[in-house]
């Protein structure tokens, strides 16, 4: 293994760069040639390549975004379309791979292994933090973070104007950005997708915090939540009570954007760093993850058929919280 292609694939997630920078400047420190595959799946089905070397990476470490550029690749789901970019892969010598992003990421690179043998690393970086075999995915400190900052602000005019706001916050089917934020944003009620939540009991929650001359509420709601959008959430609760002046704040993807905190870009540091390293000793067909502070290696078959479950311990401490 001597030439190593790095990409990123799916949604963006901040300290994706940062992971971008530890391969190629790991990859060049153990004595491989690296390659920058554009755009994913798409770009390596085109042979969107370019040589990277260290300065390549440079002032890039405290950029959101991805210097490589991300897309999610119908063709690629194809076997015809893994073929091409397998064919991409030849004429360039590139003999493995690096890839950064989510599950479908993962699957892919997975798909190509088993097609045509191409030994790969999976590093986790979505904002979701749904991947099991990682306690933390790149990204997901970055995007709570940002997350509880809009919270706090909406706060303030939600305390000005006596209003209930229905905040809306990312993490496709997870609920990982929900309940922190919310636990750290001090909402009244915390709506994720693992947990079925009753309309009535949230409205008899919200009457109580009335009753108790609360003037105003913040209920943070997860995207893929079973009991719909933020928006119908707050139509069903003032089709229950007239009593709220109702407002409903979808984040959306400013919580993909910004500079990465220290701990994505120190976890995606390592996580690169142990991407090439894994490679090097013959490691394929895993995901790099963190677990108890120490890098961890997962073969895809061992984790990709579990659901990663919420902490539930998360969900008692909210209850507690908001009483
Ligand atoms: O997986 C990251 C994520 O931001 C999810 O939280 C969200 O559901 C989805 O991507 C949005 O995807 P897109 O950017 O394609 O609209």
């Amino acid at each position: 293994m001597n030439r190593i292609g790095v990409f990123t694939s799916g949604g963006d997630a901040p300290g994706m760069n940062a992971a971008i920078r530890a391969v190629v400047r790991a990859g060049i420190f153990y004595n491989k040639e690296i390659v920058g595959i554009y755009r994913g799946y798409e770009g390596m089905i085109e042979g969107d390549f370019e040589e990277m070397d260290v300065r390549s990476v440079a002032n890039i470490l405290q950029r959101g975004g991805t210097m490589l550029k991300s897309a999610r690749s119908k063709e690629f789901r194809t076997p015809e379309g893994r073929k091409k970019a397998f064919e991409q892969l030849q004429k360039h010598n590139i003999d493995a791979l690096i890839g950064i992003g989510g599950d479908g990421s993962f699957t892919g690179m997975h798909h190509l292994y088993l097609e045509h043998g191409i030994p790969y690393i999976c590093i986790p970086g979505t904002i979701d933090n749904d991947i099991p075999g990682t306690d933390y995915t790149i990204g997901y400190d970055t995007a709570t973070n940002t997350a509880v900052e809009a919270i706090d602000k909406i706060r303030d005019t939600a305390l000005s104007h006596n209003r209930l706001f229905f905040i809306e916050v990312m993490g496709r089917d997870s609920g990982y950005i929900a309940i922190n934020s919310g636990i750290a944003g001090g909402a009244v009620s915390i709506i994720i997708p693992e947990e079925e939540t009753s309309i009535d009991e949230l409205v008899e929650k919200l009457n109580r915090g009335g009753e108790k001359n609360k003037t105003s509420s913040l209920v943070v709601v997860a995207e893929g939540g079973k009991s719909g959008s933020a928006m119908e959430i707050a139509r069903k609760v003032n089709e229950k009570s007239s009593y709220f002046d109702t407002k409903v704040t979808i984040l959306g993807h400013l919580q993909r954007g910004g500079s990465p905190t220290y701990f994505d870009r120190v976890l995606a540091s390592k996580m690169g760093v142990a991407a090439v390293e894994g490679l090097d000793q013959g490691k394929t067909d895993s995901m790099v993850g963190i677990s108890h502070h120490e890098i961890i290696f997962n073969k895809f078959d061992d984790i990709m058929n579990q659901p990663k479950d919420i902490h539930k311990d998360d969900l008692r401490i909210a209850k507690i919280l908001s009483i």
